[in-house]
């Protein structure tokens, strides 16, 4: 039975430190309150001009198809994961198919917009292309640049403090051996709290779901049929194209969330939390990250962190910890592994795979 398994991996991260103080002298806040809360030391932001979901998604697969031992001409899907894209529309995976030079080959390419769990849904899709041989070459990429687009004034500190830019990648390919690869997929969702952790501006929602919701929210759109919905004046003026984030609530279900998929992963593949080498979480919070070691009995060692170094990158985190936990020796062939993440949606899984 055929199997997928990770064949290359690479990291794309941008230059530009920023640091909890480099944060403070814009906002009041502080490296104390955000190191207490949330683990983040530092993270990095994306060139303005130059780096981009895309241009750094193709960075971070140029190493990832290195490292496979393929050529770019070999790639036979892209998929890409980010909740940050280059253009409202095409999506971000066209943009690095040119990027990387492959446009001419023609192959499809896939947009996921699950946000913190995008490397979990688009692993596991791509694991189902792998399965049933559709595809043999599969290039998985999460890519955010979150710094285009955040409050980075005291009213938006709760949510600009915490996140960072950055890609990276994954070639999947198929193995004839089904103790291999990617054991056990979850994927879930619940969109009764969609607005809870969410970017609603720009969209073409003209106000419904927030008034189905009895959410009274002036977005200032104008009664005449011809005036934009998409981006008003009343947005800008009231800072509405921000993302929103009720941090608490969204804590209490990803520290239930996080552990439920991890273990339903766990019990379809028959193992054990004790069994596990290392637990990649998606990188949301330390607290969350530690809270939920603690929920599943695991020792510090089976857990890998860099969000002190990264922040929350979203779709890019999973496998840029992924990437830097292969490269200091941390996953080896044989090695049971797990990523999970939780996210805006919500949405939540896990992904079970033997190295
Ligand atoms: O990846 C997507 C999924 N996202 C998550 O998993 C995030 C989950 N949530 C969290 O990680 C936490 O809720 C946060 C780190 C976002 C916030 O931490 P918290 O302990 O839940 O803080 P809070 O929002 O309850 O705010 C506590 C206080 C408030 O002040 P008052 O009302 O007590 O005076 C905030 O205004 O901290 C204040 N505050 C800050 N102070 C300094 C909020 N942000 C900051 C800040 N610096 N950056």
């Amino acid at each position: 039975m055929k199997r997928s398994i990770i064949a290359g991996i690479g990291k794309y991260i941008p230059e530009h430190v920023e640091t909890n103080d480099d944060l403070s002298q814009i906002m009041d806040t502080s490296d104390a309150w955000i190191q207490e809360r949330t683990g983040i030391k530092e993270r990095h932001f994306a060139d303005k001009h130059k780096d981009t979901p895309a241009s750094m998604g193709a960075k971070a697969a140029e190493i990832a198809i290195e490292r496979a031992g393929i050529s770019k001409e070999d790639v036979d899907f892209i998929i890409f994961a980010t909740l940050s894209p280059d253009y409202y529309f095409p999506g971000s995976g066209v943009l690095m198919q040119r990027e990387l030079g492959i446009a001419h080959t023609e192959i499809g390419a896939l947009d996921v917009r699950t946000q913190c769990t995008g490397f979990i849904y688009g692993l596991t899709v791509a694991d189902q292309f792998i399965r049933t041989g559709m595809y043999k070459n599969i290039l998985l990429v999460g890519a955010e640049k979150h710094s285009m687009g955040l409050d980075f004034t005291t009213r938006g500190r709760n949510v600009s403090v915490i996140f960072g830019d950055g890609a990276g990648a994954v070639v999947l390919q198929p193995v004839e051996d089904e103790n291999r690869g990617i054991l056990a997929s979850a994927l879930h969702s619940d969109g009764t709290h969609a607005e809870i952790l969410a970017m609603v501006n720009p969209g073409s929602h003209g106000g419904y779901h927030h008034e189905k919701l009895g959410l009274e929210v002036d977005f200032g759109f104008s009664e005449s049929r011809y005036d934009p919905i998409f981006v008003t004046r009343k947005m800008l003026d009231a800072a509405q194209l921000f993302p929103y984030m009720d941090g608490p609530t969204v804590f209490k279900i990803a520290v239930q969330k996080f552990p439920a998929a991890i273990l339903e992963v766990l019990e379809k593949a028959g193992k054990k939390p004790a069994e596990l080498d290392l637990l990649v979480p998606h990188q949301a919070n330390l607290r969350i990250s530690q809270f939920v070691a603690k929920r599943l009995g695991l020792k510090e060692d089976q857990v890998y962190n860099n969000i002190q170094r990264y922040g929350n990158t979203t779709a890019a985190s999973i496998p840029i910890a992924l990437c830097e936990a292969w490269e200091e020796g941390r996953v080896k062939e044989g090695d049971l592994v797990c990523l999970a993440a939780f996210g805006s949606g919500f949405t939540w899984g896990a992904n079970l795979m033997r190295w």
